[in-house]
Parts: structure tokens; C-alpha cells; sequence
């Protein structure tokens, strides 16, 4: 193992001599002005992606992974950025010869586990893993329609990055001198004249972790760790099922003795309600989904789904209109549900067959028809004549058209099926 490593660091070092003319911005995909988090994220993302156990046998990715190490210790000190930015690779390179305090300079491995917990290793390679995490975000169903980035923050442990999970404010970390770093030590006991009993017990000075610390580290309390919030990029894609589950590796709790496990992610749908601003406000918001189909509730008047011509134009997710409506004399029976081919949701990207690139659900209306209960004197005697008029000559008897018999029908005697 320790051969392994040094091999690893051999590499190392031979990989940034090669590769050191690259530019650090451009390795990690940064512009000149990029803030310690974008520094941070960028080497979260691209060490994970080259991490040599991830690409076994590519030399390239080994070598990327090194230099990726390299630009971030470079970068994220202010004094050793401020030489490269000037100076460039030659700078920093006599900085480093002129005794100049080099950066924080990290075996790649080490600051990987400063970053991600464990060794520097990734599960697999021996390496113990830590707890999956999960967390559930909510996001409007508009969301899940129209797509969106942005963005969610969870708490978690990290590595404490001011003592670099040491604990100790120095760096400084020594074997307990009771226990000689077991954690335990053996107790004598006399029972009685010549009968002894040794029991173990754990070491009290160092608490049974088997090291001690002179100066703990303020920040973390020489816990090695603390409680610090993350913030994650959240990408929607259109059609998204609801509950969908989105993995970000090893973004779960850190800690030195782990390498993080995976953050997962569960994409919920949050409860409709009309947001504030112009595009939030649409009728779309009430919508309600089931897997690809969309599924509204539309009211008519009584005039409305009985005499037809009528106009309604419903406002979609993403602010198109649908129109919905009746000429004259179409009548819409309460109940009716009206089928809206590719008004429903877009089907995602990978429930779509290879060859076609997008596709929609249906939205299903509902007409819900409401009658007046309250009606003006003068206008109540005006239908009821009508209805009057009518009644006579063309009123249709629903139970004779339905089949019903007349009257109560006569049942046999008792008895008379008896066997
Ligand atoms: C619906 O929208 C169309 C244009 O998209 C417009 O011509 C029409 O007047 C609108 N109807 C109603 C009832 O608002
Ligand atoms: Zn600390
Ligand atoms: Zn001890």
C-alpha cells in the first residue's frame, strides 16, 4: 500500500512538470474573477471526474487529476494566485526556489480526503464508506414542465478545513504516550495476595482515540469535523417524474475516516400555489399531473353548456394560451371530459424512444356545469312560462324513455318458488 503510494506521488510530481504550462483558469474551467467557491466547486467536480480510481489504466485522467490538485492549491491561496495571475507558471515556480512558502502544497490523494473524507480513495479500492444522505426538494409543477436550474442548500459534515481534519490547530498530532496509541490500556488489579486481574480499559487521556492534541483546533473544537451548509446545482429536466431520484456522488456527510457516500436527491412536486410574479400566475399552476397527462377543471354556466358560444382561453406552464370553446347550439353535458392531445406534459428525454426528440401528454378537461340558484323575480316567471309552454306538447317523460314500469310492480306470492 504505502509503495503503491509512493508511486502515486512519484507520479505526481513527474505529472506537474509536464503538464505545468497548462493554465490553471482554463484546467478548471474558471474565468480570471472566479470566487474561492467556484474554485472549489471546480475541483469538487473535476477531481471526482479524473479521481485515478475512476479511470483505471488511463494515464491522462491520472495526470489531469494531479494537475487539477496543482491549479487549486495555487489558486485558492491568495498570495500564490496573485504571483500567477502576474507572473504566470515561471512565477510561481521561483516563488517555490526562492523559499517562498509553497502554497499548501497537497499530495493530490491528501487533498481529495480533505475534500471528500476517507484517504483519498474511492469505495472499492478498501476504502470505508460513509452513509447515503438524502433529502427530498420540492419544486412547483412548472417547474417540471417548462425545466429549470437553480439551486438547493443541505447542512452537512465536512472536514473541518481550517486544521484539515487534524484537529489540531499545528497540524500537530501525537501518539498518546499512556496507551501507546491503542486506545486502551491493561489495569492490574489485586484481588488478593499473589491474584491478580488485569482488565482493559479505555484510555482516559486520550479518550481511546489513541492520539492526543496539544493545541486543538478552534474552529471544530478538535472534532475534525463540522456542521457547515452546501450549496448543490439542481437541474429539471422537462417531464421529470415526480419523485425522481438524482444521485450526487459522494456529496453526503464527510469525514476522515470515511469517504463520503452519495447525496440523493428526491425531486418533489410542492403544493400549487399562485407565485408573485406574472409568469407564476397562470392557470397552469392547478393543473394536476399523472405521469404524462395534465388534468383541468373548467366551470360553464348553465347558458354556457346548454346553448353553446362560449370562449375560454386557459393559461398553460409556460404562458401559451389554450382556447377551449362552443358555437352556438353545442352543448357540453356536465361531466364531459374533453381530450387536448399534446397539451399535457413533455414526456422526458429518457422515457422518449431514441429517434424522436420530443413528445407531449394529453390534457384532459373536465366541464363542471353550475345552474343559478338565485334568480331575479321577473326573470324566474319568464323561464318557468317557457318551460310551461313546452311541457306539454314536447316534454319528454324520462322514465318512459328510460324503460321504467309504472306504478309499483306486483311481486309473486309468498311461497311460490318453493322447491
Ligand atoms: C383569447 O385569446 C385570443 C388570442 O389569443 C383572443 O383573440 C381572444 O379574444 C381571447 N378570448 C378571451 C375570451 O379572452
Ligand atoms: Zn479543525
Ligand atoms: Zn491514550
Amino acid at each position: 500500500m504505502l509503495s503503491i503510494l509512493r508511486i502515486c506521488l512519484l507520479l505526481a510530481v513527474l505529472a506537474v512538470v509536464t503538464l505545468g504550462a497548462e493554465d490553471f483558469y482554463k484546467l478548471l474551467g474558471l474565468k480570471k474573477d472566479a470566487s474561492e467557491r467556484d474554485i472549489k466547486k471546480a475541483y469538487r467536480t473535476l477531481s471526482k471526474k479524473y479521481h485515478p480510481d475512476k479511470n483505471p489504466g488511463d494515464s491522462t485522467a491520472h495526470d489531469k487529476f494531479v494537475a487539477v490538485a496543482e491549479a487549486y492549491d495555487i489558486l485558492i491561496d491568495p498570495e500564490t494566485r496573485r504571483i500567477y495571475d502576474q507572473y504566470g507558471h515561471d512565477g510561481i515556480a521561483q516563488h517555490k526556489q526562492g523559499g517562498g512558502r509553497p502554497a499548501q502544497h497537497h499530495d493530490p490523494f491528501d487533498l481529495f480526503s480533505r475534500f471528500f473524507g476517507g484517504s483519498g480513495h474511492f469505495h472499492g479500492s478498501g476504502e470505508r464508506r460513509g452513509p447515503n444522505m438524502e433529502v427530498r426538494v420540492a419544486v412547483p409543477l412548472r417547474d417540471f414542465y417548462n425545466g429549470r436550474k437553480t439551486e438547493f442548500t443541505v447542512e452537512k459534515q465536512a472536514v473541518c478545513s481550517a486544521c484539515e481534519g487534524s484537529g489540531s490547530e499545528d497540524g500537530v498530532v501525537e501518539t498518546c504516550n499512556v496507551c501507546g496509541g491503542r486506545g486502551a490500556r491493561i489495569v492490574r488489579q489485586q484481588l488478593a495476595p499473589g491474584l491478580f486481574q488485569q482488565v482493559q480499559t479505555m484510555c482516559d487521556k486520550c479518550g481511546g482515540k489513541g492520539k492526543t492534541i496539544k493545541h486543538v483546533c478552534p474552529v471544530c473544537k478538535g472534532e475534525r469535523v463540522v456542521r457547515e451548509p452546501e450549496t448543490h446545482e439542481l437541474e429539471i429536466e422537462p417531464g421529470m417524474p415526480r419523485g425522481v431520484r438524482i444521485t450526487y456522488e459522494n456529496e453526503a456527510d464527510e469525514s476522515p475516516d470515511w469517504v463520503a457516500g452519495d447525496l440523493i436527491v428526491h425531486l418533489m412536486e410542492s403544493d400549487p400555489k399562485l407565485g408573485e410574479q406574472e409568469h407564476e400566475r397562470t392557470d397552469g399552476t392547478f393543473f394536476r399531473r399523472r405521469g404524462k397527462d395534465l388534468f383541468w377543471r373548467e366551470v360553464l354556466s348553465l347558458r354556457e353548456a346548454w346553448m353553446g358560444d362560449w370562449e375560454r382561453n386557459v393559461t398553460h406552464l409556460d404562458g401559451h394560451i389554450v382556447r377551449l370553446g362552443r358555437k352556438r347550439g353545442e352543448v357540453v353535458q356536465p361531466g364531459t371530459v374533453e381530450v387536448i392531445e399534446n397539451e399535457g406534459m413533455p414526456i422526458w428525454r429518457q422515457q422518449l424512444p431514441d429517434e424522436v426528440s420530443e413528445a407531449y401528454g394529453n390534457l384532459h378537461v373536465e366541464y363542471v356545469v353550475v345552474l343559478p340558484d338565485q334568480m331575479d323575480k321577473a326573470m324566474e316567471k319568464d323561464f318557468w312560462s317557457v318551460w310551461e309552454k313546452w311541457r306539454g306538447k314536447k316534454g319528454v317523460k324520462l322514465d318512459a324513455a328510460l324503460g321504467r314500469p309504472e306504478g309499483p310492480i306486483k311481486m309473486p306470492e309468498k311461497g311460490h318458488d318453493e322447491l
